[in-house]
């Protein structure tokens, strides 16, 4: 029996890519640290789409968390077909402002987990007869952005790691796919602490989870190489190649004075 593994599972994106996929019948994997929330999402899921669901409470922060959830998928018996890598969150505010700890805790979860995830299921992905990876970037990623510089290097790297693991897996059953999305209505801001600008202008444009799940789940199962979810953040990233880099930085950066 095979699962999608689903990191950050326990709300936002990450909850709403474990709906798309149970409604298309996937067993599922769900991980974060919130137990209870994963408890009752997997109970929940197994019941409505007769589909099987175990979760992993863990801080993918944490040293040996990607391996944590490697030995407990062994141990379990679990095939991975699929790995959603959505975990993640950003840090807004002066790059002094937050402890250098915070800064590493958020890039462990942001591209170490990621990195680790991936190198120790594709062995197993790649004896799938069809497999897949999904990669949570962000719209963040195609500008550097002031008062958020970190968190947008950080999707930076997940993008360029995901186009390049692509083509180095073409030929093989094992698709990559990074899907970038814009502002979406979630707890990200609240956990980034961005101030009330940042809000009203996320407000102005959320798409939602269930609509950036939607869009994520059908591109990783069409095999697409990189995509952004809704018109607008296409746009954006249009403008963001079209215009000097410098006018975009200060454009962004405004955003979370
Ligand atoms: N919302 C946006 O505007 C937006 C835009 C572009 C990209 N994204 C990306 O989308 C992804 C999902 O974010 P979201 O918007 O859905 O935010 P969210 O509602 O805050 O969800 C974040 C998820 O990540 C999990 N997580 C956070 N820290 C973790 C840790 N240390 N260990 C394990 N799990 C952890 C959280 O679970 P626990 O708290 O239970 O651990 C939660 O399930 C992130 O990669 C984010 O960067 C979001």
């Amino acid at each position: 029996m095979t699962y999608a593994l689903i990191t950050g599972a326990s709300r936002g994106i990450g909850l709403a890519i474990a709906q798309e996929l149970a409604r298309r019948k996937f067993n599922l994997l769900l991980v974060a640290r919130s137990a209870p929330a994963l408890e009752q999402t997997a109970r929940q899921l197994a019941t409505e789409h007769g589909i099987q669901t175990d979760f992993l409470a863990l801080d993918l922060a944490e040293t040996g968390a990607a391996q944590q959830v490697y030995d407990w998928c062994t141990q379990k018996k679990y095939a991975v077909q699929m790995l959603v890598n959505n975990a993640g969150y950003g840090l807004s505010g002066s790059f002094e402002k937050h402890a250098l700890a915070e800064h590493t805790d958020m890039m462990r979860v942001n591209m170490t987990a990621l990195i680790e995830l991936t190198y120790l299921f594709l062995p197993q992905l790649r004896q799938q007869s069809k497999a897949y990876i999904l990669n949570i970037g962000s719209s963040a990623a195609y500008q550097a952005i002031p008062l958020l510089s970190l968190y947008s290097a950080s999707k930076s790297f997940v993008l360029q790691f995901s186009r390049g693991l692509h083509q180095e897996l073409k030929g093989s059953p094992v698709s990559v796919t990074c899907v970038c999305p814009g502002s979406t209505d979630t707890n990200f801001v609240d956990r980034a602490q961005i101030g009330e600008k940042g809000r009203n202008a996320a407000k102005k444009v959320n798409m939602t989870p269930e609509a950036v799940a939607r869009q994520a789940v059908e591109s990783t199962l069409a095999g697409k190489t990189e995509v952004v979810t809704g018109f607008l953040n296409k746009a954006g990233k249009f403008m963001a190649w079209l215009l000097p880099k410098g006018l975009v930085e200060k454009a962004a950066g405004s955003i979370y004075e």
